[in-house]
């Protein structure tokens, strides 16, 4: 699939027009002429949907949002996800979450702290995982830190159809356990860790097209193979799906947000220096209006 062969020109705002444009030719659109605080016509922000299903992630760059502002914009979408954690007393409007490095009198105040994170799609691991999620960045390290994402849309068409045809009807269980990775190939989850068996291809409701979903860092094993043969195919999987060709990088700058598709696309992050402040909101979106 890849991206638009050239820049789509949407309804025309107040204030300019609108258009998105590939990210590269794997994955990704940029939509430029937008300020999310504004009140979004329909008209506009059922293209935008569109382009989002289609490309799998969208970039707005140059924002300045507040909590509000984000959260607003994310339930457009539909019904934002319940955050689990508080960090560090902050209050936050609910369904509105930190990731981040940074330590307040010794407490860390966001999630998913340092460093490097295996390709994942977000919450695989539960019956029905969030469909969206949004990253705003607020200060991101000089180097490094980047979000890395793949197209699966894309992977699953360049699977032979030999490979095609092995897959159907598969299901793979996918663990959250980082403690014990899912992939140190060979260990056991442990037990009463969150854990669900999703089919290894997952056809996506919106756009009908077919997407391979599994993952380095919580596939722990195909449901019913011999497990040296799963541990076999499940290397091959994740490393024609974590291919350059499907594949792009963002390199953070304060104010961009990235909305992502969990049904169509991983990703991972790169590793930063742990002394540089990272920190980015996150809100997600649970099910789609
Ligand atoms: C996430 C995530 C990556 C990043 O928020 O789910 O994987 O770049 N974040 O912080
Ligand atoms: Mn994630």
């Amino acid at each position: 699939m890849g991206g638009l062969a050239q820049d789509e020109m949407l309804a025309p705002i107040p204030g300019g027009a609108v258009a998105v444009r590939p990210l590269n030719d794997a994955i990704g659109v940029e939509a430029v002429g937008l300020d999310l605080r504004e009140e979004i016509p329909d008209s506009v922000f059922e293209a935008i949907r569109d382009a989002w299903h289609r490309n799998c992630v969208i970039l707005f760059r140059g924002q300045n949002l507040d909590e509000g502002a984000q959260v607003n914009f994310a339930r457009r979408f539909g019904e934002l996800g319940k955050v689990l954690h508080q960090h560090n007393g902050r209050t936050s409007l609910p369904g509105v979450m930190y990731i981040s490095n940074i330590r307040e009198n010794g407490q860390l105040i966001g999630a998913l702290p340092d460093g490097e994170m295996y390709f994942h799609s977000d919450q695989c691991y539960i019956e029905s995982p969030s469909v969206a999620t949004m990253l705003y960045a607020m200060e991101v390290p000089s180097k490094g830190g980047d979000t890395i994402f793949a197209n699966m849309f894309a992977a699953y068409d360049a699977l032979s159809d030999e490979m095609k045809v092995r897959l159907e009807g598969l299901r793979a269980l996918n663990v959250y356990d980082y403690q014990n990775a899912a992939t140190v190939r060979g260990s056991e989850p442990r037990e009463g860790v969150p854990a669900w068996a999703h089919p290894v291809v997952r056809t996506h409701s919106a756009t009908g097209r077919k997407a391979l979903y599994l993952n380095r860092l919580m596939t722990h094993h195909i449901v019913g193979m011999d497990r040296a043969e799963s541990d076999a195919l499940l290397d091959e999987l994740f490393a024609h799906q974590e291919q350059e060709r499907f594949i792009y990088a963002h390199v953070w700058k304060p104010g961009d947000l990235i909305m992502w598709d969990n049904r169509s696309s991983l990703h991972a992050r790169s590793d930063f220096d742990a002394s540089e402040r990272r920190l980015m909101r996150r809100t997600v979106v649970v099910r789609e209006n």
